[in-house]
């Protein structure tokens, strides 16, 4: 089982399948983690045939040093989805063969999705993530495709593109994997230290406790209690926690019946940054 590197080798595997195959795809940069492995195995139960995408996009790092510091485990990567299944495809595409001239994104607009939170931190960053997943859409023409909801942001985003790109995809949001402590699965994590990984339970204790909160008491009033706890604490700094509207992404001015609300917090541990959110009604 060798990853495929160029667009024509996979467009060649891919008119090999049956017309009605269905196709799911994975897209992914890589390090991959029990968190792709759920999706992958989701894929697999719900799709003919699954691609996996490995590929460290550079247009949607904001900073050029996370990029460089980004764990590439490519042999890894590739024992990980050949334990679940040999069928896979897996695609590895050269920069090259993703940017044609200039490794730069298109600039989209997302209704304001790409403003708040990570858009109004990470400048650029949700246009970079579009341009590789429409280019990988365009390409593969996938019948369904699997994000996880850590990136929930990224996942609504997503769903906007396919909406105003008119691009016919089922995108399909799947749950938080987590650590043991709670801490949400990412790549990031490797680059954490044993105390500093063990201690960042904290992340996710400090939104479940907002859930339970969120019962009883206004927005306005556990943003607060979290900055403060936050501002106390001496291995993590608070970027931002936002309760928002799930459909706009807006932060809750009041609790509207009926409306779905999700909190979103982001975190520094040194200089490396975790994300995760959780849903509270
Ligand atoms: O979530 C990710 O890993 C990336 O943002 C994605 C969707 C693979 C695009 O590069």
């Amino acid at each position: 089982m060798l990853p495929i590197n160029t667009k024509k080798e996979l467009l060649k595997k891919l008119n090999s399948l049956l017309e009605n195959h269905t196709i799911g795809l994975v897209p992914t940069m890589g390090a991959l983690h029990l968190g792709h492995a759920s999706l992958i195995k989701r894929a697999l139960s719900e799709n003919d045939k699954v691609v996996v995408s490995i590929f460290v996009n550079p247009t949607q790092f904001n900073n050029q040093e996370d990029l460089i510091k980004y764990p590439k485990t490519l042999d890894e990567d590739m024992a990980l989805i050949k334990a679940i299944s040999s069928e896979i495809i897996v695609f590895t595409p050269k920069i090259t063969e993703i940017y044609d001239n200039a490794t730069v994104s298109k600039s989209y607009a997302f209704n304001g999705l790409e403003k708040v939170m990570e858009g109004a931190f990470r400048s650029g960053h949700f246009n970079g993530v579009a341009t590789i997943v429409e280019a990988l859409f365009d390409l593969i023409k996938p019948t369904r495709a699997y994000f996880g909801e850590k990136d929930f942001q990224q996942l609504c985003i997503i769903q906007k593109l396919t909406e105003l790109q008119k691009i016919r995809v089922d995108i399909i949001g799947c749950p938080i994997v987590r650590e043991p402590n709670g801490l949400a699965m990412s790549s990031r994590n490797e680059r954490l230290n044993t105390l500093l990984r063990q201690k960042a339970s904290f992340i996710y204790e400090t939104l479940q406790a907002a859930k339970q909160k969120f019962g009883t008491e206004n927005a306005h009033k556990i943003k607060g209690w979290v900055e403060y706890i936050f501002r106390k604490h001496t291995d993590f700094k608070l970027e931002y926690f936002e309760i928002t509207d799930v459909a706009t992404l807006t932060p809750i001015q009041q609790k509207i019946k009926n409306t779905k609300y999700r909190a979103f917090i982001a975190v520094f541990a040194d200089d490396l940054r975790l994300i995760d959110n959780i849903a509270l009604n």
